[in-house]
């Protein structure tokens, strides 16, 4: 059975059970924090420096200050003593406490820090990449700064539970316009005529870091890229389909709303970046 969750609340380690937080923290009043989630091979994060970049650019944007240089100490120390080595790390930062009042604290308040450890008893979507995956689409519901990685995710929220009751595994958000912008918690691509295609990075997207990894390794195996913006109308066009994510990695999508994709399979570029994915993670972190 896996431990129960390591945290770090603002410096001090203990069990996630014991944190205890003012009900006057901003993420709480205004979901008014970000946000980061890594993956945990063989005891080392994964990809932990565009992770912490990405935060770092979170953080600007929101105007929220605080040392990204001592979190990451304070997150391989909270990791090292966790003693976990299959797993992910959540990382958030708040603004801080504040009597509720839409604008920021003036003087700032100090912002809270939490970062916990979860052991994974086993890859929770090792089966779901064998098999793919069945998809929703949904209305893109969410606000105009997708880029950031806040904690603002009703939207979000919203559209993975509608994927739940559908009895799919996610949901694929499409704007007004018909445009794909996303999954609720990942990046979406498909494969036409050999070339991957996926949604340019603009504020309507979170910037991936698989994404950026996917990308990458598709160039290093000769796949070209489209990177342009695709349309629900135009779905019946792409010959595959797949997500990605930190703790997803690339998960293949089988059926959409109920109907078989294609040939209801996974397909063989989608298969081919999966390989070239756990090549990678072995060679970043060894066998695990
Ligand atoms: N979510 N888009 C959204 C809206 C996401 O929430 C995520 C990840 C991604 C994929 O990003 P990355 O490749 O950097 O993990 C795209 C995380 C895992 C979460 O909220 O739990």
């Amino acid at each position: 059975m896996a431990r129960p969750e390591w945290a770090n609340w603002n410096g001090s380690e203990m069990p996630l059970s014991e944190v205890r937080v003012s009900v006057t923290d901003r993420a709480y009043f205004f979901g008014d924090g970000v946000y980061e989630v890594f993956r945990v091979y063989n005891g080392q994060m994964f990809l932990d420096r565009p992770h912490f970049a990405r935060l770092r650019d979170s953080l600007a944007q929101m105007r929220i200050v605080t040392d990204v240089n001592r979190l990451e100490q304070r997150v391989r120390e909270t990791l090292s003593h966790s003693g976990v080595r299959e797993g992910q790390v959540y990382l958030q930062v708040s603004r801080g406490e504040a009597p509720r009042s839409h604008s920021f604290p003036n003087p700032p308040v100090t912002p809270n820090e939490l970062i916990y450890v979860r052991e994974y008893d086993k890859d929770p979507y090792a089966a779901y990449r064998a098999s793919g995956i069945r998809v929703l689409i949904v209305p893109d519901l969410r606000w105009k700064r997708c880029d950031i990685k806040s904690l603002n995710l009703l939207g979000n929220v919203l559209a993975s539970q509608a994927a739940d009751e559908a009895g799919c595994q996610e949901a694929i958000m499409a704007l007004e316009d018909g445009t794909i912008t996303e999954g609720s918690h990942s990046t979406v691509f498909g494969v036409r005529g050999g070339a991957l295609v996926t949604a340019p990075l603009e504020a309507n997207i979170l910037p991936g870091i698989t994404r950026k990894l996917v990308l990458e390794l598709a160039d290093r195996c000769g796949i070209p890229l489209e990177e342009r913006p695709f349309l629900v109308d135009s779905l019946h066009e792409l010959d595959e389909l797949f997500v990605t994510s930190t703790i997803a990695e690339v998960l293949p999508i089988v059926e959409i709303e109920a109907h078989p994709w294609k040939s209801g399979e996974p397909g063989p570029v989608t298969r081919r970046l999966q390989v070239a994915y756990r090549d990678y993670v072995s060679a970043a972190v060894g066998p695990h």
